[in-house]
């Protein structure tokens, strides 16, 4: 059955890495509204112990929580591996989280997942590659590419990005960060292989849980941004509406 087709949805990352899921969500679901709830100024998240992301993401979540929202999305591959389990015990709405797409990535050859170290060290990141890997997964942790990735994301250089990336050779390679998104063509020219991003699943999950199939017309939705770096955030997720191809790279 359809269901509250005026839906708010809150979603949080540690900076801008999960806007382009945020793009996705507000394309499909054009009746939804959505506030995107960031923390600019402390990424990375993923060098952050399990105890500093809980402490973090719960002072967060608390402010979610007053806003009565539909569902949260976490947006961030390394709070979902760390933080999930704790806060879907905690908090009664519906959340949502994104993971490394593993499975069709590893359905076609071998695989190398690019994430934080956090990430890399989870015990559902590695649960996740021994039930969906084929057992020729691999997981590097590339530490502070996500910090580079914020704080240059209006100039990427091709450059920077790939002083970050492990050399390795793989059919396939899967965005296990969400900052990572943004440099997608130039990871994809630097392993030269198919590269996997968690977007069109979640955001698909989002809807199905949201149970809002309605096709009639858009009204205008409202987006509104909480935390960090409100002006930057902003900046960028205009740039991903205008632009069809993203933010340019050189
Ligand atoms: N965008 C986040 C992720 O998907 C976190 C990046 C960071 O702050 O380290 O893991």
């Amino acid at each position: 059955m359809e269901r509250n087709n005026n839906a708010t949805v809150c979603f949080f990352d540690s900076g801008i890495g999960g806007l382009s899921l945020l793009y996705e969500c507000v394309r499909i679901l054009p009746r939804v509204d959505f506030k995107y709830f960031a923390d600019n100024f402390r990424v990375p998240y993923g060098n952050l112990t399990h105890g500093e992301l809980i402490n973090t993401v719960d002072r967060i979540f608390s402010e979610i929580e007053k806003l009565n929202p539909d569902a949260a999305v976490v947006a961030c591959n390394t709070v979902t591996a760390q933080c999930i389990d704790y806060l879907r015990n905690k908090y009664k709405f519906e959340i949502i989280g994104i993971q490394p797409a593993v499975k069709p990535a590893a359905a076609s050859g071998s695989c190398l997942v690019l994430a934080t170290p956090s990430t890399a060290d989870s015990t559902s990141v590695h649960r996740l590659v021994e039930e969906y890997g084929e057992k020729r997964t691999q997981v590097v942790a590339c530490p502070d590419l996500a910090a580079y990735i914020e704080q240059n994301i209006e100039n990427l250089q091709r450059e920077g990005v790939e002083s970050f990336l492990p050399a390795a050779k793989a059919d396939s390679v899967v965005l296990g960060c969400t900052h990572y998104i943004f440099a997608k063509d130039i990871i994809q020219n630097y392993y030269n292989c198919p590269v996997f991003d968690g977007i069109a699943g979640t955001a698909a999950r989002l809807r199905e849980k949201l149970g809002i199939f309605d096709h009639s017309a858009p009204r205008a939705q409202k987006i509104g941004f909480v935390g960090g770096d409100i002006a930057k955030n902003k900046r960028i997720f205009r740039l991903l509406l205008t632009s069809k191809e993203g933010l340019s790279q050189t």
